[in-house]
């Protein structure tokens, strides 16, 4: 099987000594969407830090399309792993949108019209274009989060690592990110509370709970499981129903 991402008995603690990740398993094919659930506190963040090496395995693996995260893959993996942080003040830094969406192609060698031309698209598809000379700190954190996605969409990446990418979103933002993910053709790994997005993006999903994985099917499955769903916290919305599958 072509994996783009292998996980294997990862255990992590923090130098606090709390113990994050407890040994988890997982492996997700080329082309797949999968969400990650689970409560506050899980470890999903800590488990998504492992994915392009800020934080490295205290014992098991990480391995991305064949190639384990160690140090001395770092540079690779980073570019094959676009990695959107919870928070999109971990991920702007500079002193314009521009700037930051051009970061990383620059740092891969892209120049001139090249790069102009895919830092543009990355802002017309998160709809930010009209920011590009803005600073970061002065936009909404919706409009960040914008930022962030298009930081990453820039790289071309292999696959998208996006850690709540709802969260703050207007609807229409929402929907917007929506119609982005669908359209690419990479592997997608996303962390969200947000279960309706997690039905109406990922095929399948896993439940994260207490460092270690608690369930791993069909999101619909998953979703249909209220004694599953209260074991871990999770919640649909107030007066969501599943929708019947479409045939
Ligand atoms: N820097 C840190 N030092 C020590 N412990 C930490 C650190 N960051 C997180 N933790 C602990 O690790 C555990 C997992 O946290 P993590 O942020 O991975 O959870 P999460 O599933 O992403 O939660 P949320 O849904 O709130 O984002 C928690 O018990 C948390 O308190
Ligand atoms: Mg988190």
């Amino acid at each position: 099987m072509n994996y783009s991402l292998e996980v294997k008995d990862l255990a992590y603690a923090y130098p606090d000594g709390t113990q994050a990740l407890f040994g988890v398993g997982l492996a997700v094919g080329r082309g797949e969407r999968v969400a990650l659930l689970g409560p506050n506190g899980a470890g999903k963040t800590t488990l998504v830090m492992h994915l392009n090496g800020i934080l490295t395995a205290g014992h098991g693996t990480v391995t991305v399309a064949g190639t384990p995260v160690r140090k001395d893959t770092l540079k690779e993996i980073r570019q094959r792993v676009g990695l959107v942080f919870q928070d999109p003040d971990d991920q702007l830094f500079m002193p314009t949108v521009r700037d930051d969406v051009a970061f990383g192609p620059a740092n891969a060698g892209v120049r001139g019209e090249e790069l102009e031309r895919r830092v543009k698209n990355a802002l017309d598809r998160v709809g930010m274009l009209e920011f590009a000379d803005r600073p970061p700190h002065h936009l909404s954190f919706g409009q960040r989060r914008r930022v962030a996605v298009a930081t990453v969409l820039v790289m071309e990446p292999e696959i998208l690592v996006l850690d709540e990418p709802s969260s703050n979103l207007d609807p229409a933002a929402r929907r917007e990110l929506a119609e982005i993910l669908r359209s690419l053709e990479v592997t997608v790994f996303m962390v969200t509370h947000d279960l309706p997005y997690a039905l109406e993006l990922c095929e399948r999903s896993l439940i994260l709970s207490g460092g270690v994985i608690a369930a791993d099917g069909p999101t619909r499955t998953l979703l249909a499981d209220p004694d599953l769903l209260a074991a871990h916290r999770l919640e649909l919305p107030y007066g969501f129903a599943i929708p019947a599958e479409r045939g």
